[in-house]
C-alpha cells in the first residue's frame, strides 16, 4: 500500500516536469528517488546531477543515440508510408549541417543513412575532408543550398569531378547563368506562394525565385530537383501539408518543359514541441499527411510521383542536447506575480541565442530538488551585464524549487541541440559551456569550458 502511494507521488513529479512523454520528446527523461534528473539510453542511464557535480557548469550534454534514433525513425517512417500509400517515388533524408555542424552531431546522422545539405563553402569543405579521408561512402548525396560564392561553386565542381553526387540549388539569376556550365544535376528554389504560421517573415523572403519566375524560365539545363524551404518551426501541420500540395502543382507545370525533373525537396520546417504543455503534431502524422497529399495531388494532375527529399534539421537535432546552469543568486523581480530573478552561471545571449533573437520558448526543469514541495515563480537572468540576457517564458513565469530551501540548484534547458552552437557568441567575454557526450553509459568531454586565455585570444589578446 505504502509503495503504491510512493509511486503515485513519483508519477506526480514526472507529470509536473512533463517527463517520460514520448510525444513531447521527453520519453527518456525520469527522476531518481533522490529527486535528480535522469536520462535513459536503452539500459544505460545518466544521473545528470552527478555529471554536473563532476564537470561543473555551464554545460551542454549531447546524446548521439537520440540523433541516431530520430534519423532512423524518420527514414523508416517515410519509407513505411510510401509503401502503405503505394507512392512510387523514393525518399532521401538530407541532414542540414547548419542546424548543428559539430562533428559529434553530423557523424551519427550520417551513420544512420542521412545524406547532407550544406549552406556554405565551409560546410562543403568539411564534407570534402570526410570524403578524402574515406570516412563517407562516396554514394552520399549532397544538396548545396544558400548563396553561392565563386569559392563555393568551384568546390561543388571539384567534388562533382571526384564522382560525388552534389546537387547545387539555384537561388537567383546569377547562379542560373553560372550553372549552365555545370555538368551534373541541378535544383532550383521556389518561394511558394503559401503563408504558414511561424517566425519567418514571408513579406521579406529573399530566397529563390517566385512561382511565376521559375515557370517563366522554361527549360532549365539538367534540372532534377524543385526545392523550397518556407520556414522553420512551422506551428501547424496544415501549413507544411499545403506547401506539398502547392509544390506538386508547380512541379507538374515545370515538368512540361523539364522531363528530367524527378524530385521535390520539401526543405525543413518540421517543428519540435519545445513547449511541453501545448498540443503539437507528431512526426508520424506529418509524414503520413505529406506522402498522402503528394500522391493524391500527383494522381489528380496525372504526373509522375516525384522522389521526395526532406531537410528536417531541428526535428532531428533539437531533442538530442540539454544545457545546464547553476543558479548563483536570487533577486526580487517586483512584478505583479511576485516572481524572483534566478541568476544563472551562463548566458542566454551567448549560449541560447534564440531566446533573444526569436523569443524561443524552452522547457526548463530542475536537475536536483525535483521533488521539492515549495516552488517559486521565476524569471531567469544570464550573467552577462545586459538587460536582454534573460528568459521570462514570454513574460509569464518558470516554476522552480525555492532557492532558499536548497543547498544548491541546477537547471536544465531541454531541446537545445538545434542552431544554438553556431550562433553562440562571447558577450562580456563569458566562456562557452563545456560540451559533454553521453553514449553507451559513458561521458566524454568533447570541448572543455573555455579558459580566460582562450577567450581573450579570440579577440586578439
Ligand atoms: C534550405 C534549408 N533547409 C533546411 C533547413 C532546416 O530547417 P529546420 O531546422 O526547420 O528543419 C533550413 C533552415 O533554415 C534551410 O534554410
Amino acid at each position: 500500500m505504502a509503495k503504491k502511494h510512493h509511486s503515485r507521488k513519483k508519477n506526480g513529479f514526472r507529470k509536473l516536469w512533463q517527463l517520460g512523454r514520448e510525444e513531447v520528446n521527453t520519453g527518456q527523461f525520469d527522476i531518481t528517488p533522490e529527486g535528480t534528473l535522469l536520462v535513459r539510453e536503452g539500459n544505460y542511464q545518466y544521473n545528470i546531477y552527478d555529471i554536473v557535480k563532476k564537470y561543473g557548469t555551464s554545460t551542454e550534454i549531447f546524446f548521439p543515440t537520440i540523433v541516431e534514433n530520430r534519423v532512423r525513425d524518420l527514414i523508416e517512417t517515410f519509407n513505411a508510408y510510401i509503401k502503405i500509400a503505394g507512392y512510387r517515388g523514393k525518399f532521401y533524408y538530407h541532414y542540414p549541417m547548419k542546424v548543428n555542424q559539430n562533428k559529434e552531431f553530423v557523424l551519427p546522422a550520417v551513420a544512420e543513412g542521412a545524406n547532407l545539405d550544406v549552406a556554405s563553402a565551409n560546410e562543403l569543405f568539411l564534407v570534402k575532408r570526410m570524403i578524402e579521408q574515406e570516412r563517407f561512402n562516396s554514394k552520399i548525396r549532397v544538396i548545396c543550398n544558400g548563396p553561392k560564392t565563386e569559392r563555393y561553386i568551384s568546390l561543388i565542381e571539384e567534388l562533382r569531378g571526384k564522382g560525388l553526387t552534389v546537387i547545387p540549388i539555384i537561388e537567383d539569376m546569377v547562379e542560373y547563368e553560372r550553372m549552365k556550365k555545370f555538368k551534373g544535376p541541378v535544383g532550383i528554389r521556389v518561394d511558394l506562394n503559401v503563408r504558414v504560421a511561424s517566425h519567418w517573415d514571408k513579406k521579406f523572403n529573399r530566397f529563390g525565385f517566385t512561382e511565376e519566375e521559375v515557370i517563366a524560365l522554361g527549360k532549365i539545363r539538367n534540372l532534377s530537383v524543385l526545392h523550397y524551404h518556407i520556414s522553420s518551426q512551422v506551428e501547424h501541420m496544415t501549413g507544411l501539408v499545403q506547401l506539398v500540395k502547392r509544390s506538386v502543382e508547380i512541379y507538374a507545370k515545370m515538368r512540361e518543359k523539364n522531363p528530367g525533373l524527378d524530385t521535390i525537396d520539401i526543405g525543413g520546417g518540421a517543428g519540435v514541441p519545445y513547449d511541453k504543455k501545448k498540443r503539437f503534431y507528431t512526426g508520424k502524422s506529418l509524414i503520413s499527411q505529406i506522402v498522402k497529399t503528394a500522391k493524391k495531388q500527383c494522381d489528380k494532375l496525372t504526373v509522375r510521383h516525384p522522389n521526395l527529399i526532406a531537410e528536417w534539421g531541428r526535428y532531428v537535432a533539437a531533442p538530442s542536447q540539454i544545457t545546464i546552469y547553476k543558479v548563483i543568486s536570487e533577486k526580487q523581480a517586483y512584478n505583479k506575480g511576485g516572481n524572483s530573478w534566478y541568476v544563472i552561471d551562463g548566458s542566454f545571449m551567448n549560449d541560447l541565442l534564440d531566446t533573444w533573437a526569436l523569443k524561443q520558448k524552452w522547457h526548463v526543469v530542475p536537475v536536483n530538488h525535483m521533488r521539492a514541495k515549495k516552488m517559486q515563480r521565476v524569471w531567469l537572468a544570464g550573467s552577462s551585464c545586459d538587460s536582454d540576457d534573460k528568459y521570462t517564458a514570454g513574460g509569464g513565469y518558470i516554476l522552480l524549487p525555492k532557492l532558499a530551501d536548497t543547498d544548491e540548484l541546477y537547471v536544465a534547458f531541454l531541446d537545445t541541440g538545434a542552431y544554438q552552437d553556431a550562433l553562440a557568441s562571447h558577450h562580456c567575454l563569458l566562456s562557452s559551456p563545456t560540451k559533454l557526450i553521453a553514449q553507451n553509459g559513458e561521458i566524454k568531454v568533447a570541448r572543455k569550458r573555455e579558459t580566460p586565455e582562450e577567450v581573450g585570444k579570440q579577440f586578439g589578446w
